[in-house]
């Protein structure tokens, strides 16, 4: 772990600063897909704030040169009125801007979320199986914040930046050339800087943020090993390691607040200077009748007002530079392949619902067969190879075997959640490639190893199984799985939450549950994945019960643990690195004295009855 800390910090350090690349912004927004309407209303709202806010030096230039050196009165309320409308304007757009940029980052999130939502469940079980749970939700959750807000931000640091730039260069030209360049050539030199200085800037924050997320890190290790630590005698050396990356961060923290500290007062400076020539040389040409003061005014106003909207428009650079790679995040996982998915002939043939294709959906009979199937999750590591197997239509086969022999496996390939890379998947004699999902899943009811509730009610859970199913029906389906002893039971009885995840049931009501669930779904085909931990014995007789029940007139693919569910299955399958090696039924497989032999003596949770 140690190892793995000081890892990450030579990784972190060594990476370059990101480019902006305009495409990955481009196809976010596209993603994000804010109203054109909104946008547009934003740009023109900061357009006229730029405008107009940079109308009042001219203003007072007027009142100066008109009333004040004229010493006149006349036209004073009109004028008045006119500063009064423009002031109203601007207060009004500026309540608009913020909240048509507030209506576009959530509008954006909203809509990049939901997309994200869709896909992530779209996305197949090998996705992931390499995709950590957390990095994905970080990623939908603090990179589509920040990016939003990069944008939104962004845009209005941009518009209104860049153009009251324009607006002062061209108001400080058209007054007087002569002073106007004065402050033209200062521009770049502003530029410059304010471009090191975010440059600079930007490197020392990431830094920042590295030393801090390595702080975390240490934290918490210090404090999940703790135990470890005392005894392994190492406090010392961690307390030394932690002060080191401490003090490193303090001397990067005083570095930023110095820099900042540099570069606001020296770009004031460079203001100051062009402000205090403008005056110089204003001054001159107003002694040579050159040039009126209302006009000296308004160049030394705009002098001082020009450089602020340099650094926000530089500042949104470096947000975007800073955000680039959290843009690049997004936008791959969003783009992520659906590698299983209906290919175009079956959406063609079947359609997506039954009836929306050239021919309806077929009827299902249940023969489950796997021919010539090699499959593995990770490369060069083969769970199956070369298996066959063969389920008829109304049989229950049982598979067996140690903990990693591949039984789940072999459920995975069978409800699709993964594809063979060779050989095929055959149910009624047709590949399941060449039928639609929608009508696998229809048929098949499933059961996991760790049954998954959703919060709701029990009502709501047992419901999934069959959306369109009655109050009457749900209770008859938990009834025939005897799930309605413990319901009725509850406080509330159906209506009851199950809390997230059904965190609020046992292992054992939860597998009652999804057993209804599955019944109520009246599938042709039902697989079990039977879980591992062992229950109470009276929830393990309504389990069996329950599954008995199920099991009559369908096709049954079974991975038990349990003699009591194996030893009424019509066929029983002994799996051992992925290749069968013994099957028979019970009777058969006893006599045998063989593999299974072996098992039923050593590892069957044997029950009571047995
Ligand atoms: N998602 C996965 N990614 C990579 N390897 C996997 C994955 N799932 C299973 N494996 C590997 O495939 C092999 C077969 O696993 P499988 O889950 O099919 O075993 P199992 O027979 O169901 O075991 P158990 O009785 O413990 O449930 C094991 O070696 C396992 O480590
Ligand atoms: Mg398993």
């Amino acid at each position: 772990m140690k190892d793995q800390t000081k890892q990450n910090k030579t990784k972190i350090s060594d990476r370059q600063i990101n480019k902006i690349k305009a495409k990955t912004w481009l196809e976010f927004i596209k993603l994000a897909a804010p109203r054109i309407s909104l946008l547009i209303g934003l740009i023109a709202t900061l357009i006229i704030l730029a405008i107009l806010e940079n109308i009042s030096p001219l203003l007072i230039r007027f009142a100066i040169d008109h009333f004040i050196q004229n010493n006149l009165t006349d036209g004073l309320i009109i004028y008045s009125v006119i500063y009064l409308i423009i002031i109203l304007i601007i207060a009004f757009c500026t309540k608009a801007y913020l909240k048509l940029s507030g209506r576009i980052e959530t509008e954006m999130s909203y809509n990049i979320r939901k997309r994200g939502f869709e896909h992530l469940q779209n996305l197949s079980f090998s996705f992931y199986d390499r995709t950590p749970v957390g990095w994905l939700l970080s990623r939908m959750i603090n990179d589509v914040t920040r990016l939003c807000e990069v944008i939104a931000f962004g845009l209005i640091d941009f518009v209104w930046g860049g153009f009251t730039i324009v607006v002062i260069l061209i108001a400080m030209l058209f007054m007087n050339l002569r002073l106007g360049l004065i402050a033209l050539i200062a521009f770049p030199v502003v530029i410059a800087m304010t471009i090191h200085f975010q440059k600079k800037m930007l490197r020392t924050q990431r830094e920042i943020r590295r030393l801090n997320s390595v702080i975390t890190g240490e934290f918490n290790e210090g404090i999940m090993g703790a135990r470890t630590t005392k005894t392994l005698l190492r406090e010392k050396e961690n307390e030394l390691e932690f002060f080191e990356t401490a003090r490193e961060m303090n001397q990067r923290s005083i570095d930023a607040s110095k820099m900042s500290a540099y570069f606001l007062p020296t770009v004031s400076l460079v203001g100051i200077i062009v402000a205090a020539l403008i005056l110089v040389f204003g001054g001159d040409a107003y002694m040579n009748n050159l040039i009126e003061i209302g006009t000296i005014y308004a160049l030394f106003t705009y002098a001082l007002r020009l450089w602020d909207p340099i650094r926000q428009v530089a500042g949104v650079f470096s947000e975007m530079q800073a955000a680039q790679a959290a843009a690049e995040r997004v936008i791959s996982l969003l783009n992520e392949p659906v590698e299983i998915t209906d290919n175009p002939d079956v959406i063609k043939k079947y359609g997506l619902q039954n009836g929306s294709g050239e021919l309806p959906w077929p009827e299902i009979k249940g023969t489950i067969e796997f021919k010539n199937v090699s499959f593995s999750y990770l490369k060069d590591e083969i769970v199956l190879d070369n298996f066959n197997l063969k389920i008829e239509a109304g049989e229950t086969v049982a598979i067996v075997g140690e903990t990693g022999a591949g039984k789940t496996t072999i459920v995975n390939l069978a409800c699709r959640f993964y594809e063979p890379q060779k050989g095929q998947i055959l149910i009624d004699n047709i590949d399941i490639r060449n039928l639609p999902q929608a009508w696998l899943y229809q048929n098949l009811g499933y059961v996991i190893q760790t049954p998954h509730l959703f919060s709701g009610t029990i009502t709501d859970n047992i419901r999934y199984g069959r959306l369109e199913a009655t109050e009457q029906e749900i209770k008859s389906a938990a009834k025939l799985v005897h799930a309605d002893n413990f319901i009725e039971k509850m406080e509330n009885g159906y209506a009851t939450d199950v809390g997230e995840g059904g965190g609020r049931l046992s292992t054992g009501e939860k597998q009652l549950i999804s057993f209804a669930r599955a019944i109520i779904a009246d599938p042709a085909i039902f697989i079990l994945d039977e879980a591992t931990s062992s229950i109470d014995t009276e929830t393990e007789k309504q389990i069996q019960e329950a599954i008995d029940i199920i099991l009559e007139k369908r096709t049954a693919l079974i991975i038990a643990h349990r003699l009591s569910t194996i030893k009424n299955a019509d066929r029983i399958i002994v799996l051992d690195n992925g290749k069968i090696i013994e099957q028979g039924s019970h009777q058969e497989l006893l006599k045998a004295q063989g593999h299974y032999f072996n098992l039923y003596t050593g590892q069957f949770i044997i029950d009571q009855n047995v």
